[in-house]
């Protein structure tokens, strides 16, 4: 097994192998995680900028994180401060980043193919770290992780997606992820909040909560994400609450043997009730642990491809 690209984009393009090969290296960092010195010397080498174009707190702190225990040198690059705010092109203030001797751009931007464009025009790998509605590969590859942690395998699983799957590239990253690695998919929400082209992703689709929960293992619940929504496509936050809120009544409905993520941030009381989030069954704080770990494999991995 082994990884053939050299940037990560996004998981629709990668080979089911590939995301077994990330989710292995993962193990080993997840291991070091637990050390007294959670520090390694493998990447003191290279050098990452942390472009991030949207506000971030667990993705933008656990890249930050895996870089500093690889012992790579790191910049943290944010849009307000930045000559962004001049009329500086992303062409031009990547070149001018990697003009400094930079190996390689983690990037979050509001704009689908962003990754993607800066791969291609700057000749440099790529870490998408979300593009606008398309993909968030790493936290998809994080969200396989625990569920491998917890359940020890895909195929036969169940996952239902709630929430504003429309606007979410955590819901499009994992559905590609998880399909690849044989779990049935279902995705719930209000119909206005659902892709128009569900067909593509091969998974079942459900307005009903109760009836996308029966049976499931894992359910995996999204925020309203009100900053992409150009129009109003929920009555109220109140009757969202009430028909596809995650409560402890609803949590009744999932097979007894069960996990409940969230990838954050959560708006507790809207899509997730607090006892919920909270429950023995929660897995979202192991969910950003293991993000580090993740991080670290998909940095290490890219990196070892770069010629020195
Ligand atoms: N899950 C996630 O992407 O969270 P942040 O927006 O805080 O990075």
């Amino acid at each position: 097994m082994t990884f053939e690209h050299e940037s990560l984009i996004g998981l629709r393009e990668i080979s089911a192998d590939e995301i077994m090969f990330l989710l292995d290296e993962a193990k080993a960092f997840r291991n070091i995680l637990e050390r007294e010195i959670k520090k390694v010397p493998t990447l003191r080498w290279l050098t990452v900028v942390n472009l991030f174009y949207e506000p971030s707190t667990r993705t933008r702190i656990s890249f930050e994180l895996a870089e500093k225990r690889l012992s790579a040198d790191v910049v943290n690059f944010s849009i307000s401060g930045s000559s962004v705010s001049k009329g500086e092109s992303l062409r031009d203030t990547i070149n001018n980043i990697l003009a400094m001797k930079v190996d390689m751009v983690v990037v979050r931007h509001s704009s689908v193919g962003a990754a993607y464009y800066i791969a291609r025009e700057c000749g440099v790998p790529v870490i998408n770290a979300g593009d606008g509605t398309n993909e968030h590969p790493t936290q998809a590859l994080l969200d396989l992780f625990t569920i491998s942690q917890r359940f020890g395998y895909f195929r036969g699983l169940r996952v239902v997606i709630v929430g504003d799957i429309r606007h979410s590239r955590v819901a499009r990253s994992d559905i590609w992820g998880l399909k690849k690695l044989g779990a049935s998919v279902a995705i719930c929400g209000p119909r206005t909040l659902l892709p128009q082209n569900c067909d593509v992703f091969g998974v079942d689709v459900y307005t009903d909560l109760e009836e996308a929960l029966s049976g499931a293992n894992v359910v995996n619940v999204l925020r309203l994400q009100f900053e992409r929504q150009k129009a109003g496509y929920i009555p109220s936050i109140r009757e969202y609450r009430m028909k596809w809120g995650l409560t402890s009544e609803r949590v009744a409905f999932l097979d007894p043997d069960h996990a409940i993520m969230h990838p954050g941030p959560m708006n507790r009381g809207v899509e997730i009730d607090p006892d919920v989030a909270d429950s023995e069954e929660s897995v979202i704080l192991p969910q950003v642990t293991n993000g580090v770990a993740v991080r670290m494999a998909v940095l290490f991995t890219l990196a070892s491809k770069i010629k020195k």
